[in-house]
Formats: C-alpha cells, structure tokens, sequence
C-alpha cells in the first residue's frame, strides 16, 4: 500500500518510523526538503502542501493519504477522495476543523460543550460584546503556536484584537488543560487514550510540561472521555483525532479545540503506551485491527524548545546526562538550525511515581539546553 503523508515536521517523522513496521511504501510532500520526515520516507516530493495542482499530482500516485498539519489545500483531497484514494481524516473533517469560526460552530450544532462565542470580522465589533469579556479572541485561519490567539480582558485591551474573521470566546477560569487522544476506524470503531494534563510556558504559549494519564477524579475522566469520543464521531471521519480540553474552577469541562492527526500531547505514547498514537492512526489507515492504548507506567513530556539568545546551528548542552537517566527517551527531530522556541525535540520520562515523573522533567528541563554553535 502507498501511504502520503501531506507535511513533513516531527510528527510526520514520528509517523514514518511507526510505518517502519509494516509493509507499506511512504510518501511525503512539503515545501522543506531537509524538514524532519524528509530522510525517513522512501519517497519526498518537495511542493507546497497549500497549492490545488501540488497537493491533487501528488495524491494521485497514492492508496491513502493523511496529514500533519491541518494547513493544507482540503479541495484538492476532495477530488482525491471523489477519485478513491482513501483520504484519513476525510476532507470535510479536516475543513471543519481548519478555520476556528467553523470548528466552533461545529461544536454548537453538536451541542458539544464549548465557551460561549460570537463570530467577529472586525477589531470594532468586538465593542458590541462586552458582556463576554474577559474573553480570548482567536483568528479563523492561519494561526499556529499561539499567534493567531490574543486575550481580550477587558474594554480598554480591545484594540489588541485581530482585524480579521476570528471568534471571539468567553475566557475560561482553567484549572486543568487536558488532550485526548482518540481514534476511529472505518467501522466506526473507536479507541481512546488516557488523558494527557498539560502545563503551558507563559511566554512562547508552547507546550511546556505534560503528565499522562492526567490526575484528574473518575467523575470528570468519564465526562471527558464521552465529550471527546462525541467530538470524533460527530466528525463522521475515520482517522485519529486530538482534543484539547478545559477544566474550570467548577468541574465543568469545556472543549478548546480538535486537531485531525497525530499531535504532541501524544508523544509519551511511543514508550509508554502499549500502541502508540503513531501506530493507531497507521491500524486505522491500513485497516487493522485497533491497538491498545492503555499505558505501560504513567509518563511526562518534557518539550525541548530552543533557547531565548540563541540561534543558528544547534547544540544540546547536557545531552549526555539527560541520557545516563533511568527510563528517559530522547527525541531530537532532526532539524539543524535552532532559535528561540522553536520545538527541537522531547524527551519521555517513565515512571509509577508521578513525584518521580515531576522531579525527573524539572531536572531534564533544567539540564539539557538547546542553544547554538
Ligand atoms: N476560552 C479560553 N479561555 C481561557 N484560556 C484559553 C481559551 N482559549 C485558549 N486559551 C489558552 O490559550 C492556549 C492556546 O489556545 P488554542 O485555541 O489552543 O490555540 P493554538 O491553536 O495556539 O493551540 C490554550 O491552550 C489555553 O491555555
Ligand atoms: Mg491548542
């Protein structure tokens, strides 16, 4: 089976490795040709994952494609699909979720719970909802890594907005943010992983810490297990989905927003999982029988990010201490050039201890820096 994968980042890289172990062949497009899935494919077609004509050639040779990214030209998979190449997820799912405006609507017709929103077009509108603020303004399209996402707390913050299509949504009081990962087949079958718990960095609002399965009561994994298996089945898509969760003051839980592919809460999975969302989503592609995804020891994350200061050719300073600890993975993606906050790998911590698991990423987070030549 020929199997693309539309971008070629640390996830589409991950992907390929888990796709070692089958018989397939790999296929991936993207603009970079020394980005990280580029060297672990058999075949790299270099092309912009956003142009019709890139995207519809390059699907064409395939059985099945699937994504890394959500920004990726949905009209050219559409004719794919209408053609018979097996598109995971579907490209109406992946066009949902892609603009936030749509992706919110969705939740409302879903009756999935989710703040309260208004859609926007304008900084100015933003005057006629002042009975929302505090509230968290997010662009449509074209956001990533936190841009594209800007806190309005009050009226006088209002011009920090975005001057575009975007929803504005009622701040939530969080407590806790959750992922959870969940996969469907073709049958409609679907598996759930245990919940990821996340702490972010104030400053890059990149991912910064994560715990899995999250410490959260029975009561609320329940809850948040049926809302985001209603989120996938609701999409009516066949592939593996992420869901960010909120959990307020109030026990309440409120969905953020869904990516349509593998995602980096789900990194601990390669170790700590007995089937890794990596190898999920490839069962689910290739027909397979589901994988387990109950989870070997608890884990965390530790992202390795690159470092205020530095930028140009990357060094990991501490590396070698980092790997002289017990149950500790390293992933360095493979990208050569680092500068500040760029992701540049994670390492996986194992552990029955979450006190362990906490003290071990606080020293990791502490010993290994990745800085420049
Ligand atoms: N409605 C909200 N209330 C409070 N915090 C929010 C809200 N929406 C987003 N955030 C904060 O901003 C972060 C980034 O927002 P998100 O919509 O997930 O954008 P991104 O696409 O950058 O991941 C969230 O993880 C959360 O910490
Ligand atoms: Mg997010």
């Amino acid at each position: 089976m020929k199997v693309g994968i539309l971008g070629g980042g640390q996830l589409g890289r991950m992907l390929l490795q888990a796709a070692a172990n089958y018989d397939l062949t790999t296929y991936v497009l993207e603009k970079d040709p020394n980005c990280p899935a580029a060297h672990l494919c058999h075949h790299f077609s270099e092309g912009d994952i956003l142009d019709y004509d890139t995207v519809y050639q390059f699907g064409k040779q395939l059985d099945a494609l699937t994504i890394e990214i959500e920004a990726v030209n949905v009209d050219a998979l559409t004719q794919l699909e209408k053609e018979g190449v097996k598109i995971y997820p579907t490209p109406s799912a992946i066009r949902t979720i892609k603009n936030k405006i749509a992706q919110k609507q969705f939740y409302a017709d879903n009756a999935i719970p989710t703040s309260n929103f208004v859609i926007t077009h304008s900084v100015n509108e933003i005057h006629k909802h002042l009975s929302l603020l505090p509230a968290v303004h997010k662009l449509a399209e074209g956001g990533y890594d936190g841009k594209g996402v800007q806190v309005i707390e009050d009226e006088k913050a209002i011009a920090l907005g975005f001057d575009a299509p975007a929803v504005l949504e009622e701040k939530v009081s969080i407590v806790k943010e959750l992922a959870l990962i969940v996969g469907m087949n073709a049958k409609g079958e679907t598996v759930i992983f245990p919940p990821a718990e996340m702490v972010f960095d104030q400053v890059y609002n990149l991912l910064d810490y994560q715990l899995s399965p999250a410490k959260i009561e029975e009561k609320q994994l329940w809850k948040a297990e049926a809302i985001a298996r209603k989120v996938v089945q609701s999409l009516k898509s066949p592939g593996l989905f992420a869901i960010e969760l909120f959990v307020d003051q109030n026990g309440e839980i409120f969905v953020n927003e869904t990516a349509p592919r593998v995602h980096n809460s789900g990194h601990h999975s390669i170790e700590a999982n007995y089937c890794s969302q990596y190898d999920m989503l490839l069962r689910i592609i290739l027909d397979y029988p589901l994988g387990n995804p109950a989870p070997i020891l608890p884990s965390a994350i530790v992202n390795l990010i690159g470092a205020e200061g530095y930028s140009g050719e990357v060094v990991y300073e501490g590396l070698d201490e980092v790997l002289k600890m017990e149950n500790v993975f390293v992933h360095l993606y493979g990208k050569t050039t680092t500068k500040p906050g760029r992701k540049m790998g994670h390492v996986t911590i194992m552990s029955n201890d979450y006190q362990d698991l906490t003290h071990k990423a606080n020293k990791i987070k502490h010993t290994l820096k990745v800085i420049s030549k």
